[in-house]
């Protein structure tokens, strides 16, 4: 590759990170809209001439100092009642102090702050490494860049969701249907979509959001239960859930659980479930994981279990099927419903997506759906 056309990439880059910066981070940018817009077409058509300059912008990888490690999954009482079982075995104490969380259907990244300062976002990845997300991640309006009372960790990685509301979610599907696109199956998909898009700019045209409930790796360390943490995160002024129960023994989990399942309509974010975590971090240290030695991505915490909730459903009926013209032309049939209401929305029109799957759901005028 010619040496000049590739110092003057990584001069753009440099040039469009800095300017990204000051416009989304600190609201004061050095030059107009036209010139930014100017410096991103030479990188394009740069790109475009070199392509294998072009493969050096996928997203960078970054290792996290803590692996993130998922959880496992279960939609039976009995088994919750044996994961504390299990743990009161283990630990010796016939009553262990828990928190009982909402389980936020977003997109997993993990936040480092340094002394204060927000200075990468990673998405989870493997669990060992993941894509830098950083940029995207700063134009989240609800996140602040500087943590707020002091004391802070020297280094600190936070943990979280970053998700889309759903009238979010349905007004970037309107759009996207309009211009002829395919809709988004989900908030959660279309959160990871936005999250991978090239530009902080597009990003930032979409309202992303992000609630904190984790921790990583801590130096020097700050907090020493779940409980603790949570209130730490709030002090600091970052987003977190809404409630979170700090119960003793399986009985208050399971209480703590039913009550969730009345109140989580009315969070913010999409839950599927419930997480239920050992409080204290010593325990959780000696409770340890399950497939010690293995990959990160197959370790599960023996102190954590989620416990999910059955997803909503509705009947309804359907009143007519129309076809929906998007700008660029694309043809798109449509389910007219009764209206119903369905986890927190009222729906009344629902995407068969073309005829193939009119077909195959065999989906006709009056049927009960
Ligand atoms: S704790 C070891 N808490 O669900 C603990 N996870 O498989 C790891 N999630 O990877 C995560 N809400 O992406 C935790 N309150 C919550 C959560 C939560 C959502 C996600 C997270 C995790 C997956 C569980």
């Amino acid at each position: 590759m010619p040496v000049d056309s590739s110092q003057r990439l990584a001069l753009l880059r440099a040039e469009i990170a800095r300017h990204d910066e000051l416009y989304y981070r600190q609201a004061r940018p050095e030059i107009t809209d036209y010139d930014y817009d100017r410096l991103k077409r030479e990188l394009a058509e740069l790109e475009a001439r070199q392509p294998e300059l072009a493969l050096a912008d996928s997203p960078t990888r970054v290792r996290h100092r803590q692996a993130m490690v998922t959880l496992d999954n279960t939609y039976d009482e009995l088994e919750l009642r044996e994961f504390d079982a299990r743990l009161v075995k283990l630990l010796g104490e016939p009553v262990l102090s828990y928190v009982v969380e909402p389980k936020i259907d977003g997109l997993a990244v993990s936040l480092t702050y340094e002394h204060g300062q927000l200075v990468r976002a990673v998405t989870r990845g493997d669990g060992e490494e993941g894509d830098d997300v950083t940029a995207n991640v700063r134009t989240i309006r609800g996140l602040p860049h500087a943590l707020g009372n002091p004391p802070w960790p020297e280094f600190i990685e936070i943990r979280g969701e970053v998700y889309l509301r759903w009238t979010e979610f349905e007004r970037i599907n309107r759009l996207q249907e309009e211009a002829g696109g395919e809709p988004y199956a989900n908030p959660r998909n279309l959160a990871a979509g936005t999250l991978k898009l090239l530009d902080p700019a597009e990003v930032a045209q979409r309202e992303l959001e992000i609630v904190l409930y984790g921790l990583g790796h801590c130096e020097p360390a700050m907090v020493s239960a779940q409980a603790e943490l949570h209130a730490q995160l709030r002090a600091w002024g970052l987003p977190v859930v809404e409630q979170f129960w700090p119960v003793a023994g399986i009985e208050a989990a399971w209480a703590a659980i039913q009550e969730l399942d009345t109140r989580r309509r009315g969070f913010r974010y999409g839950t599927d479930g419930a997480v239920v975590k050992l409080d204290r971090f010593a325990q959780q240290a000696a409770a340890g994981f399950r497939g010690a030695g293995q990959a990160a991505r197959k370790l599960s915490p023996r102190w954590a279990c989620a416990y999910k909730f059955a997803p909503d459903r509705a009947e309804t009926r359907v009143r007519a099927i129309t076809i929906q013209v998007g700008r660029t032309g694309a043809l798109t049939p449509v389910a007219e419903l009764e209206p119903v209401l369905l986890a927190g929305t009222t729906v009344k029109r629902a995407t068969l997506h073309n005829a193939d799957e009119i077909a195959r759901k065999d989906v006709r005028v009056g049927d009960t759906v």
